[in-house]
């Protein structure tokens, strides 16, 4: 009996062994095996039509930023400069037997005017370009084992329909999404935490399932907890549930004791875990993301997050990864967030769209916090061929959607309806705000509804008049800082856009304390700008309506009322290249390029933002002998910075309760320069630079010598023009060639020179101002990429990067290496 049971056991476990159990849910990568095409091609929607002529590859995919840099896009150079147009994408796919089984595409976001056809049959149609939506494959599938086919037309050639460069094409993510007939919905969970303390939380868990089987059979719903190890840690378990035809809504309290609070410093993540079971089957298994945190908004308090005071260190960010383009990358997006993170930053505003949804998880994962962001323009333009077009039809549906798919990641502190919007001045501005923030509350009442407003004055903001903003938020006019209290009394302040300085990465014009203000006013053109489209990096040039940093950080510190800053920018972004015209195409206003290299102001906000000990020594040091060149050094965890030429003390500087920086006047003598920072008399950092000579030598710097073999994975690797000591060479403008054997490929150049018309998708950069960038990307194969980088006169140099299964670099370290390569030798 016990040998006829255990053959029997055998016998079961064989067979689930060759018959692999069908997974309740299965999630599907769809972004291979798709073919391309550039231009229009109405046929190409019929499954029968072929494409064996156009261009295999895998999304994301942008083809803009393949183009060419021409003043004559039609997307003009505040677009970016390259090409938009209409592109159509198919893919050919077969399926397993699918019966009873409903099959999903989800596209995280398509630039723009989506058509999707799945056997020539239309499925929908997406003006909105960062939104994200499904489409139910399901009833136009072919048998199992037949082909499919998918063709998606993309149009963006209505321009300019932007005031910043989007990219063109299926940019993000797509993926196949297979489920019973009962199972959770389209972003069918919202968890919320209506009660935390140290502890205890309440968790709150409502769940949409969606029932297309007609079956009326009951059943169970069990929700876990899990713990970050994947323990469970609680559960609830709902039974007997009868089901409608369409949807049923289950609510479920769970109670965990001594929750691990998430926080920007400890972003500590749990994950529920849904089951819903048809008897012992289970039908459908879903996992929505988890952080436990409470946020406080108060008059006089300000903003706390789990009781503990905080104020927003924010940066804006457009979606755009530089010479990646708007094509996603979540690599690329982390390395964003780690120099971010490294310079004390806690929160981004996705100005002025949702993002990518694997960029939510990263600011999950790392602990900030983010504002999402809906809308540039309501039906007021800002460009004629912009979303005014389509928020009459959309806008209700868009937003949902925005709030609906994000409404579960811990980040997400706070939802924008919109970006300086133009119905400010009218009364249509009064009623649309009341709507817009009644949609949002009708998905979501835990977090608060803003909006970035411009006008400081009540009774001519239509806005703020409609008293359902929870927090006002301003863009620029800090001026203004002091009397929002008295003007609208018992509101909170968040400055949603500060600063907007133009800076070009190791360009400095002197004198340094000259404040440029280019243009100075609304009405005139720039005339006085550089004559080669840069703009200084000593914090002293600006537009009319901005600021430079200083001042506006200053006006933060100093006014508690405000919750907090968002600067304008974090990273440099494609389009928008104030001041400048043609040839300038990217902006000028990030505290990083678009390289990823940090200009000087980044130091700035590390010395204000962190506790580290920062010392940062400006400019370089290749002057004319006898011009007065002002020397400034950002500093922090010190009382004092000495300054000595060649050995002989400039004296030493302290920073007067206001300051910011400290500075000498010196004139020029070649040689080295050193500050040293001290603390009670103790030595704390130094920093040199020193004259460089003649250029002799190239030296590679990857952020990362070890990556996945998945085909997606980066390592930055920062070239830089040394002379022969190994100093940094600071105007040194090679051609620098890449050279890459290996399971590797260049997946983009650039040296953050916003007026460069030099082509992202290449091997050769130009150096600027000592420095470039070649991005290596895996392939699918293991090995050992080998970048090797020549320029004429100079001694070539080569890295290794090694592609393996498992990524060997660990994040802080690789953020660490990243961040080290500043505009001056150390
Ligand atoms: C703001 C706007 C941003 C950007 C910025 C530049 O008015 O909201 O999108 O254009 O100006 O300073």
């Amino acid at each position: 009996m016990r040998f006829l049971s255990f053959l029997l056991l055998l016998l079961l476990t064989l067979q689930a062994a060759a018959k692999p159990r069908l997974e309740p849910r299965q999630v599907v990568e769809f972004n291979k095996g798709w073919k391309f095409y550039l231009g229009d091609e109405t046929q190409a929607k019929d499954a029968g039509f072929n494409d064996a002529n156009w261009r295999p590859l895998t999304l994301p995919h942008d083809w803009s930023i393949e183009g060419k840099f021409d003043e004559k896009n039609p997307a003009k150079p505040e677009g970016g400069g390259l090409p938009t147009g209409i592109g159509w994408y198919r893919k050919s796919f077969t399926l397993p037997a699918v019966k009873d089984r409903k099959v999903y595409i989800e596209f995280d976001g398509v630039y723009q005017n989506s058509e999707v056809w799945l056997n020539g049959q239309l499925l929908g149609k997406r003006p909105n370009g960062y939104i994200s939506f499904r489409y139910d494959l399901t009833p136009h599938l072919r048998p199992a084992g037949q082909p499919n086919v998918l063709a998606v037309r993309v149009d963006n050639s209505a321009q300019p329909n932007s005031r910043w460069y989007t990219g063109s094409g299926i940019y993000r993510n797509v993926r196949l999404v297979m489920t019973n007939k009962v199972a959770v919905d389209h972003w069918g969970t919202f968890v919320t935490t209506p009660q935390v303390s140290q502890d205890a939380a309440t968790i709150d868990v409502k769940t949409t399932i969606r029932n297309t089987a007609g079956t009326r059979r009951p059943v169970r719903v069990e929700t876990v907890v899990l713990d970050a190890k994947g323990s469970p840690v609680a559960q609830q378990v709902s039974d007997k549930v009868k089901l409608t035809d369409s949807t049923t809504l289950i609510a479920q309290t769970i109670s965990l004791k001594q929750p691990q609070l998430w926080s920007v410093k400890q972003p500590y993540l749990y994950r529920v875990q849904t089951r819903i079971l048809d008897g012992k089957k289970a039908v459908d298994e879903y996992e929505t993301p988890l952080g436990i945190r409470y946020i406080n908004f108060d008059v006089q308090k300000g903003l706390s997050l789990n009781g503990e005071p905080m104020r927003i260190l924010g940066v804006n960010q457009h979606h755009d990864l530089g010479a990646l383009g708007a094509a996603f990358n979540v690599r690329a997006a982390e390395r964003q967030l780690q120099m971010l993170r490294d310079m004390g930053c806690n929160a981004i505003r996705m100005s002025h769209n949702p993002p990518a949804p694997e960029l939510l998880d990263l600011c999950d994962r790392m602990g900030f916090l983010v504002m999402d962001e809906a809308f540039d323009q309501w039906q007021k333009k800002k460009n004629g061929k912009d979303y005014h077009l389509d928020f009459p039809k959309w806008h209700r549906r868009d937003l949902e959607d925005m709030v609906r798919r994000d409404r579960n990641h811990p980040s997400v502190f706070m939802w924008s309806i919109g970006n300086e919007i133009r119905e400010q001045f009218d009364s249509t501005g009064t009623r649309l705000t009341k709507e817009l923030t009644a949609t949002v509350k009708r998905l979501d009442t835990t977090r608060p509804v803003t909006s970035a407003l411009t006008e400081q004055e009540p009774d001519k903001n239509y806005m703020s008049q409609a008293g359902v903003l929870d927090v006002l938020s301003f863009n620029y006019k800090h001026e203004g800082y002091p009397e929002l209290p008295k003007r609208f009394p018992g509101q909170i302040f968040l400055a949603t856009e500060t600063a907007a300085a133009f800076e070009t990465r190791g360009h400095y014009d002197l004198p340094s304390d000259s404040v440029r203000i280019w243009p100075k006013d609304g009405k005139t053109k720039l005339t006085n700008g550089n004559p080669d489209f840069t703009a200084s990096s000593y914090d002293n040039a600006r537009p009319y309506w901005g600021s430079t940093h200083e001042p506006a950080w200053r006006a933060i510190k100093q006014n508690k009322h405000m919750t907090g800053t968002f600067i304008w920018s974090g990273f440099d972004y494609l389009g928008e290249p104030l001041p400048y015209p043609w040839p300038a195409r990217s902006s000028y206003f990030g505290i990083i390029d678009l390289a990823g290299f940090p200009k000087d102001a980044y130091y700035l906000y590390q010395s204000e933002w962190t506790d580290k000990p920062v010392l940062h020594l400006l400019p370089h040091w290749n002057w004319r002998p006898g011009q007065t060149v002002d020397v400034w050094a950002y500093y922090s965890q010190a009382d004092e910075v000495e300054l000595l030429l060649n050995g002989k003390s400039l004296g030493i500087r302290k920073k007067q309760p206001d300051d910011l920086h400290v500075m000498w006047r010196v004139p020029y003598a070649p040689g080295t320069l050193q500050a040293i920072s001290r603390k009670g008399g103790k030595t704390v950092l130094t920093r040199t630079i020193k004259t460089a000579g003649q250029a002799a030598k190239i030296e590679l710097v990857a952020d990362r010598g070890s990556i996945q073999a998945d085909g997606k994975d980066l390592s930055f690797v920062t070239v830089r023009v040394l002379d022969a000591q190994g100093n940094l060479v600071p105007d040194a403008a090679n051609q620098v060639k890449f050279n890459l054997g290996g399971p590797g490929l260049i997946a983009g150049v650039d040296n953050g020179y916003q007026a460069s018309l030099e082509p992202f998708k290449a091997d050769t950069r130009k150096a600027y101002n000592g420095m470039c960038l070649a991005i290596v990307q895996s392939t699918e194969q293991t090995g050992t990429i080998t970048l090797q980088a020549t320029a004429e006169g100079l001694a070539p140099a080569s890295i290794t990067i090694k592609s393996g299964s498992t990524s060997a670099a660990s994040l802080s370290k690789s953020a660490e290496a990243t961040t080290a390569a500043s505009t001056s030798s150390k």
